[in-house]
């Protein structure tokens, strides 16, 4: 069956970039009389699945949503189990992402992070970098509100020591800015657990992406979940403000 839905895929207009709000752990524990933490501990197995069948579709970047910069005001307890969760699993899974050409990276305010999270972080960063294949793109201590503030700050020291000229900003010098300039911008947005907002989550770059909605709680997505995924982005019909008259004479040419 999973076969069957796979095969209807159309192989030659994947995203190239899929980014996933990976939400409902707490309450998918909750529902189970279990502790948040326990979702959590649930949520890296469909990591781990996500991660592979992105790799298997032939899908160039996927960025995972994993921590907010507010989730930073959760209580202590959940925010330290989260912490030692991110360490042990990105210890163990490095091994498995080499052996699967995956190249890890990272976006958010590192600096936030505990020593030993952040030195395990750059290790898989640095054990990973010369994989060419899937690019995982990890949020952590992210928020775009952060990430573009921080942004502006950098234009603004940079025209200021005359590195860039001011009236010659454009997207593309915005861009270099951002904590994502070496990825494109991802055409397909999932939010799982039945939640239909941003949450601060790529504000600039999904601009134009095509945004998918799930009930399912992230512990119980899997790769039939992601599939589905795709086959409704692949129906939908993509303007970046034309028309559809236009759309179809472009795609004529092609
Ligand atoms: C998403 O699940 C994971 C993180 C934000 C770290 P939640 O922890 O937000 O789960 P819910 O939304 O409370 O169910
Ligand atoms: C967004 O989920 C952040 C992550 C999934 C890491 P939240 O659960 O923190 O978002 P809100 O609070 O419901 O908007
Ligand atoms: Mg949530």
């Amino acid at each position: 069956m999973m076969e069957d839905l796979i095969a209807k895929i159309k192989t030659d207009c994947l995203p190239r970039h899929i980014a996933i709000i990976m939400d409902g752990n707490g309450r998918w524990a909750e529902e189970q009389g279990q502790e948040r933490l326990y979702g959590h501990f649930h949520g890296v197995e469909s990591v781990r699945i996500i991660v592979e069948g992105c790799a298997e579709l032939g899908i160039e970047y996927l960025t995972l949503y994993a921590f907010s910069t507010e989730n930073w005001d959760r209580p202590k307890k959940e925010v330290e189990g989260l912490m030692s969760l991110f360490v042990d699993t990105i210890r163990k899974e490095v091994p498995v992402l080499n052996k699967n050409n995956i190249r890890l990276h990272v976006i958010g305010d590192l600096s936030l992070l505990p020593q030993d999270a952040h030195r395990e972080l750059h290790e898989a960063l640095d054990m990973t970098s010369h994989n060419t294949g899937l690019n995982v793109i990890l949020a952590l201590s992210y928020s775009s509100r952060w990430e573009l503030v921080n942004a502006v700050k950098q234009i603004g020291l940079d025209v200021a020591a005359g590195k860039i000229q001011a009236d010659g900003i454009n997207q593309e010098t915005l861009e270099q800015y951002l904590a994502t300039s070496e990825f494109p911008d991802p055409e397909l947005m999932i939010r799982t657990s039945g939640e239909y907002r941003i949450s601060n989550f790529l504000l600039y770059q999904l601009a134009y992406a095509e945004l998918y909605f799930t009930n399912t709680r992230w512990p119980d997505f899997r790769k039939e979940n992601l599939v589905e995924a795709i086959l409704d982005f692949q129906g939908r019909k993509r303007r970046f403000g034309k028309t559809d008259k236009q759309i179809e004479e472009e795609a004529q040419l092609v």
